[in-house]
């Protein structure tokens, strides 16, 4: 039995700031944004809009009445989770209507959340062949305005249904990981923002990387020339390729040239949105999927997946025939074109926002127009809901 993703979609929120006019207000080369981090725009929230609201609009793309009927796992990876205690996941299964028969909690490592949630809602799906788990990444990605960090900031959600004879990406059940305890990212309970060691965390990532490319081939009957392409966590273009050219010793040359190549292909939707922190890898796999040129059912592909702190694995999953008819290029291309830009100044007052509660209440309303927005909080406990 195969096992895999079904479906898979993702949202961004309707604001973006360009990273050409944040160059130029932080007085650096706009090159070194575009070319030296290799992003050009990033997705950012409104108060109203977190890690539930941006969870339960991307699953919402996937699901229908009937497929929700056959869901008995909800997972939510995040890293912006809402609560210390309550996870994401109870909020969004009330708001997209998931049958109470469901387990449902959160998942956090960094951004390494989502394929935690990937590797058990396939063991669940080998037990209950005929159920489904719906598992989201939903991230804010923030550093902090004036940081080395910001322009690798960005917001985002991708949902996944995993399920047998999946129709999208059959998963092979090949990984191998690796766990360290490493201080190159991490984000305490006192602060809203992430610290980071940024140039040690490039080294962690393509360390990790190194170590568990050699390790995949060793564990797996296969070699380089049986994948079609390597994606990568992508927390910012450059550091996937970083990784990439890191391993061009140990490939000829001809398919270095062809994994160089369907790298950009995987890297155009998160050039245009930024860090999604758990769902990164997988925006990378949607613009893989529609980017990419001459892809062939049976093309093995492999994923490398990252969270800081550390934890790295990589596997593999064989593209399946109904692959194309379940993408949603047109609409994914739609919407990019008519987020609104921002200009610097109304990024930095929408980023210094802060929730004032005032005896436990505070009320925001619905700021976007979109289904799912956190409405307001009330006696401290926040109130979503949906159009
Ligand atoms: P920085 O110090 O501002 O940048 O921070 P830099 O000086 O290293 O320059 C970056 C690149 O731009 C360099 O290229 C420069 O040469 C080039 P490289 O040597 O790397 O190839 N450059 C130029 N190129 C063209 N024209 C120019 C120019 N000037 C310079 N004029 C850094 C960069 C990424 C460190 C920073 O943005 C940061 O700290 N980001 C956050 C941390 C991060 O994303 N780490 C990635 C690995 S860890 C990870 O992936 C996990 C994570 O997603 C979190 C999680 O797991 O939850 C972050």
């Amino acid at each position: 039995m195969n096992i895999g993703i079904d479906r898979i979609d993702f949202y961004t929120p309707n604001q973006y700031v360009d990273l050409v006019d944040l160059a130029k207000r932080r007085d650096v080369d706009p090159d070194k944004f575009t070319i030296g981090i290799g992003q050009e725009k990033m997705g950012l929230p409104l108060i109203s809009q977190d890690a539930v609201t941006m969870a339960a609009m991307a699953a919402d793309k996937i699901l229908d009445e009937a497929t929700k009927k056959d869901i008995e796992l909800l997972i939510i990876g995040t890293e912006s989770g809402v609560d210390e205690s309550k996870a994401a996941s109870l909020f969004v299964r009330d708001l997209i209507g998931l049958p109470k028969t469901v387990r449902a909690f959160e998942i956090k490592e960094a951004c390494y959340g989502a394929t935690a949630g990937i590797q058990m809602a396939y063991n669940f799906v080998a037990q209950n062949p005929e159920k489904s788990a719906l598992v989201i990444s939903s991230d804010i990605a923030r550093y902090g305005l004036n940081t080395p960090g910001e322009v690798t900031q960005g917001a985002g959600a991708v949902a996944m249904l995993i399920k047998a004879e999946p129709k999208i990406l059959a998963l092979q059940n090949d990984s191998v990981f690796m766990s360290e305890n490493v201080g190159d990212f991490w984000r305490p309970t006192f602060s809203k923002y992430a610290f980071a060691r940024g140039k040690f965390s490039n080294e962690v990532y393509i360390r990790f990387f190194d170590e568990l490319y050699d390790a995949y081939f060793e564990k797996n009957n296969t070699t380089i020339d049986d994948l079609s392409a390597i994606l990568f966590h992508i927390p910012y273009s450059k550091m996937g390729k970083k990784a990439l050219q890191s391993v061009e010793n140990k490939v000829d040359e001809a398919k270095y040239h062809e994994l160089m190549q369907r790298y950009e292909s995987s890297i155009l939707l998160s050039k245009s949105i930024g860090n999604l922190y758990t769902g990164s890898l997988y925006l990378g796999l949607i613009s893989y999927l529609e980017n990419a040129e001459d892809l062939k059912t049976d093309d093995q592909i492999m994923l490398f997946s990252y969270g800081s702190g550390s934890m790295g694995e990589i596997f593999t999953g064989k593209l399946q025939p109904g692959y194309k008819e379940n993408l949603n290029q047109e609409q994914h291309l739609k919407e990019l074109a008519e987020r609104r830009k921002l200009s610097v100044d109304e990024y930095e007052t929408e980023f210094k926002k802060e929730i004032e509660i005032v005896d436990g209440d505070w009320f925001i309303g619905n700021l976007t127009n979109e289904k799912y927005y956190l409405e307001q909080i009330k006696e401290n406990e926040r109130i979503y809901k949906s159009l």
